[in-house]
C-alpha cells in the first residue's frame, strides 16, 4: 500500500492498458524490498509535456515511456544520457533536483537480453540489424560498444539506413545497403523493423541465415513471431524473440532509480508462462 514514504513511478504510453511494465516493476520492488508504487498513466497526443509536469507537481519521481513518447521525452528532458543523445529517444525519465534527466535503456535490455541470458559475445561477429527506424537507432549505441566485427544496417528504403549509419560515424564503420543487397551469412540478425507488427516479413534473402545464426526478433509474441518462424524454417542456429529485452529494460530503469539491480529470471519466466 502506497504512504507517504512510497516513491510513485509509472509508464506513460498510448494506449497503456496492455504494458507489462507494471507487473515487472512491482515484482522487482517486492524482490529488492523497495518501497514504491508503479502505474500506467494513459496520456492523450499532445499532452505529453503537461502530464509530465503533472507528474512533477505531484511528485513521480519518474516514468518510463513508451509509443507514442519517446521522442517528446527526448525533446522535453533537460539532461541526457550518452546512449540516450544517440538513440533520439528517451523510454526512462527521472524527476530530481528541477531537473528532467533522460535515459535509454532498450539497447542495453536486448545486449543483456543476448549476452547474459543466451550467452551470445558479440566480439568478432558479424551483426545484421533489419530496419532504419526508431527502433533501430535506439539499440545502435549499445551494439557498437560490444566491438562486433562488423554492423550492417539493411532497410527498404536505403537513404534512411544511409542517414542512421552517419549519426554513428565516428563510433563504427556501419555499412547500410537494401535487402535485395545482402549476399552472406551473419552470426546474429536483429529485426528491427515494424513489419512484425502485421506479421510481415522484410523481403530478406534466405542467404543471410546460416545453421549458427541467431535470430532475434524485437517483437514478442505468444506465438512464435512470422521472423523467427521463418528463421526456423531455414534451421538458423536459434530464435530469441524480445520478451527478454523488455525484462533487461525493465531492471535497467529500475537500476537507475533505485539504484538497485534486480534479478531478471524469474519475472521473464512468469511473462513467457502467462
Ligand atoms: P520504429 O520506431 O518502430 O522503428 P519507424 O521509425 O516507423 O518505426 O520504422 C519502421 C521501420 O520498419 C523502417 O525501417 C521501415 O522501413 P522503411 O524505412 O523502408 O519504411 C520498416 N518496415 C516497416 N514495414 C516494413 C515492411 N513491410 N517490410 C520491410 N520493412 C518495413
Amino acid at each position: 500500500m502506497d504512504n507517504t514514504n512510497t516513491a510513485k513511478y509509472g509508464v506513460v504510453g498510448n494506449p497503456i492498458s496492455h504494458s507489462k511494465s507494471p507487473s515487472i516493476h512491482q515484482t522487482f520492488a517486492l524482490q529488492t524490498k523497495q518501497d514504491i508504487s508503479y502505474k500506467p498513466f494513459l496520456v492523450a497526443v499532445g499532452d505529453f509535456e503537461q502530464a509530465v509536469t503533472d507528474f512533477i507537481a505531484s511528485g513521480v519521481s519518474g516514468v518510463n515511456v513508451t509509443v507514442p513518447f519517446k521522442e517528446d521525452a527526448w525533446n522535453l528532458a533537460t539532461k541526457l544520457s550518452t546512449r540516450a543523445l544517440l538513440a533520439g529517444a528517451v523510454n526512462t525519465l527521472s524527476f530530481k533536483d528541477g531537473e528532467i534527466f533522460g535515459d535509454n535503456t532498450d539497447g542495453i535490455g536486448l545486449v543483456r537480453d543476448l549476452k547474459n541470458n543466451h550467452g551470445f559475445d558479440f566480439a568478432g561477429k558479424k551483426v545484421l540489424l533489419l530496419g532504419a527506424g526508431g527502433a533501430v537507432r535506439g539499440v545502435l549505441g549499445p551494439i557498437i560498444q560490444e566491438n562486433p566485427a562488423s554492423l550492417t544496417i539493411a532497410n527498404r528504403t536505403l537513404s534512411k539506413a544511409e542517414q542512421l549509419k552517419q549519426i554513428f560515424v565516428s563510433d563504427f564503420a556501419i555499412s547500410s545497403c537494401k535487402y535485395c543487397d545482402l549476399d552472406s551469412s551473419y552470426d546474429l540478425i536483429i529485426n528491427g523493423t515494424s513489419a512484425s507488427l502485421n506479421n510481415e516479413l522484410p523481403p530478406i534473402p534466405e542467404v543471410v541465415v546460416g545453421s549458427s545464426t541467431v535470430l532475434y526478433d524485437m517483437m514478442y509474441s505468444q506465438q512464435t513471431t512470422t521472423f523467427n518462424h521463418w528463421g526456423q524454417n531455414l534451421n538458423a542456429g536459434s530464435t530469441i524473440d524480445g520478451l527478454g529485452m523488455l525484462v533487461e529494460q525493465a531492471a535497467e530503469a529500475f537500476y537507475i532509480w533505485r539504484g538497485v539491480r534486480p534479478v531478471t529470471d524469474d519475472v521473464f519466466t512468469k511473462l513467457r508462462n502467462h
